[in-house]
């Protein structure tokens, strides 16, 4: 959800805010800006709606030697994007970019209209500014115009900001949008996050709610709502500017699906040992052991599809019965939670707002929250009762993929310690998956990633097509609802994903000759079930890709098109059958590049697919 940089210091601000806006692009890519104060402390700005390459152009060879400006890149709220929604939005004495939603813009923008104010443009960020504009003419200080700017916008915003004639400040507020003070040698920043400046400075601090920083090139001053001075810790950012880099891969999102070996085996490592008791309070979990607490899964997108796996395992290991959740729907549905309960909310990025609401309701009912994220320091990260962190690094690409493998990491090792401390699950089980997790799980998605030709001829069928089917029995079932998701996020085909059993009860009247359905079948248990609805699909003329286990037998006439996973799980001896239990890491990763290949194929912005944003802060 748009990007914000910032910087002042003694270097020239253009090329930083430029540089900085092309780390953040992920995070909205439909329009861009940046405004800086000139030599006579007057407020210039240039903006253009499309890719951040427009407003290079339109800025041109000789950029300007101020010192000290905001930026912003664009992920349209309210209004299309357009050269007039761009951001940086601003008046004579004024300028601000803003990442959020104000709720309340319409009565504002009312009230404002009635003191003279004209709008230019359809967002809700103007209407902030206008109501900072007119604080500071009465105030005549840019810190008080903020803070009673601040005491009347409702909703979760981020705001940074300039003020003709003060050369050297900026300023940044935070109200439930990130935002990230950074400090360099030649000058200082602020940034929705610490990607934007890591090429100048790994020492930063994050804001917190409420709080109002003024940035000048020698030192930083933050203050309350109330105008009381707050200390801030400086921490030292752990990522490398590597993360940040593509590493030869012509996209993120190849690179990351390659870096899932280390990353399933770095996450189950640091997990292996943890004791149960340091995830979840004993007496919690003896509850939830008994039935007496329930466990709920809240997440959105592919963050819940991890959920939906979590549940499978969590429900097959340990048996106690797990309710997963979109968080969008889960905070308005006035959800049964009770002291007991443990919710767990997945989120790469830790700032996903509905799943953000969702932990502070919970908190409220005196629900035990667990977070699972990828973000050390987000603000669920620190809100929750308990965080455990996947250990996938910075994920760059708008489409998920390692840090979903990471996820699955976490879900199912907390599946195995919770079944561990039921009684549930032998002391031998438990550590099999676990080794299973760091050492064979992680050979064997490096050899789906090998195998990245055979899924590209796979690719090829599809990028075709304008529609697509996906099924599954199971744990398949919840694999192909994230293929699904992969592929029209990237691809822009239309792609819907089907309990293999329920596609004649309505969806099979879709299946015309060419539709193509892509089958995934891992559990054995199902397969023949499964077997027999893709040969209802192929009697309708459906063209079908299967990916399936190398253990189960698929009739030769289905074979033309079936990708075979090698069977992975554990041997020896387990109170149950757990032979395959890890194939759903190495289909995760096919699926993954299935839907890779097939958005390269047609030619689509694998990295920054049309109308979405990485990290979705507002709800
Ligand atoms: O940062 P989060 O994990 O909370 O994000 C949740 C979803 O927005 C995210 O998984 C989204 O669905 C991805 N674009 C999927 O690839």
């Amino acid at each position: 959800m748009c990007g914000i940089i910032g910087y002042t210091g003694s270097g020239s601000c253009a090329e930083k805010l430029l540089r900085g806006l092309d780390r953040l692009e992920y995070r909205g890519y439909d329009s861009s800006g940046i405004s800086w104060l000139d030599e006579k402390g007057k407020i210039k700005t240039v903006k253009s709606s499309g890719r951040l390459s427009l407003l290079r152009e339109k800025l041109g060879e000789a950029l300007p030697k101020s010192s000290c400006g905001i930026g912003h890149t664009r992920w349209a709220t309210h209004g299309a994007p357009s050269d007039e929604n761009a951001h940086p939005h601003c008046t004579d004495n004024v300028s601000v970019v803003h990442n959020g939603i104000i709720e309340n813009y319409f009565s504002l923008k009312e009230e404002l209209i009635g003191k003279g104010y004209t709008f230019d443009s359809e967002t809700d960020t103007e209407v902030a500014l206008k109501l900072i504009d007119m604080y500071y003419k009465k105030e005549k200080d840019p810190l008080s115009a903020l803070t009673s700017a601040m005491s009347r916008l409702k909703g979760s915003f981020a705001l940074g900001v300039i003020f003709r004639g003060r050369e050297g400040e900026l300023y940044a507020v935070r109200v439930g949008s990130p935002l990230v003070v950074a400090f360099g040698d030649d000058g200082n920043y602020i940034a929705s996050d610490i990607h934007a400046f890591l090429d100048k400075t790994d020492k930063y601090f994050r804001l917190e709610e409420g709080e109002i920083a003024c940035v000048c090139p020698r030192g930083v001053r933050v203050t309350d709502r109330d105008g009381r001075e707050r200390s801030k810790e400086i921490l030292t950012a752990e990522f490398s500017l590597s993360a940040a880099e593509k590493g030869g891969y012509p996209h993120f999102m190849l690179k990351e699906i390659h870096e899932e070996p280390r990353i399933i085996s770095d996450t189950a490592r640091s997990m292996a040992e943890l004791p149960i008791d340091k995830i979840i309070p004993w007496d919690i979990l003896d509850g939830i052991i008994k039935e007496e607490g329930n466990i709920r899964i809240v997440a959105c997108g592919t963050a819940m599809h991890a959920g939906l796996i979590g549940k499978y395992y969590l429900e097959k290991f340990a048996r106690v019965s797990v309710e997963v959740s979109y968080a969008s729907e889960f905070r308005y549905s006035d959800p049964i939670m009770h002291q007991g309960d443990v919710l767990i909310l997945i989120s790469q990025s830790g700032e996903t707002a509905d799943t953000l609401a969702a932990l502070r309701m919970a908190k409220e009912r005196g629900v035990f929250t667990l977070a699972v994220v990828n973000a050390v320091g987000s603000a669920i990260w620190r809100e929750a009762d308990r965080s455990l962190l996947t250990l996938a690094g910075p994920e760059i690409a708008v489409a998920s993929t390692k840090a979903y493998s990471a996820q699955l990491v976490l879900m199912y090792t907390l599946a195995a310690k919770i079944a561990r401390a039921a009684g549930r699950l032998s002391e031998e089980a438990e550590t099999a998956i676990c080794r299973g997790l760091s050492d064979t799980v992680p050979k064997a998605v490096e050899g789906i990633a090998a195998r990245d030709r055979e899924i590209k001829r796979l690719a090829e069928i599809l990028s075709e097509q304008d529609n697509a089917f996906f099924i599954g029995r199971g744990i398949d079932r919840y694999l192909v609802t994230e293929g699904s998701l992969k592929l029209k996020e990237i691809s822009y085909i239309h792609s819907e994903a089907y309990p293999a059993g329920e596609l004649k009860h309505g969806t099979i009247s879709l299946i015309t000759e060419g539709t193509p359905v892509v089958a995934v079948i891992t559990d054995k248990n199902v397969a023949d079930k499964t077997i027999s609805n893709i040969k209802e699909v192929t009697a309708r003329g459906g063209e079908m890709i299967i990916i399936s286990s190398d253990d189960i037998d698929i009739p030769p006439e289905l074979s033309k098109t079936v990708f075979r996973i090698p069977s992975i799980g554990i041997k020896g001896n387990c109170e149950k059958d757990y032979s395959g239990i890890f194939i759903p890491f190495s289909a995760a990763t096919a699926l993954q590049l299935l839907a890779y290949h097939t958005s390269v194929l047609r030619g689509c912005d694998v990295d920054r697919p049309r109308n979405l944003a990485k990290s979705v802060t507002v709800e």
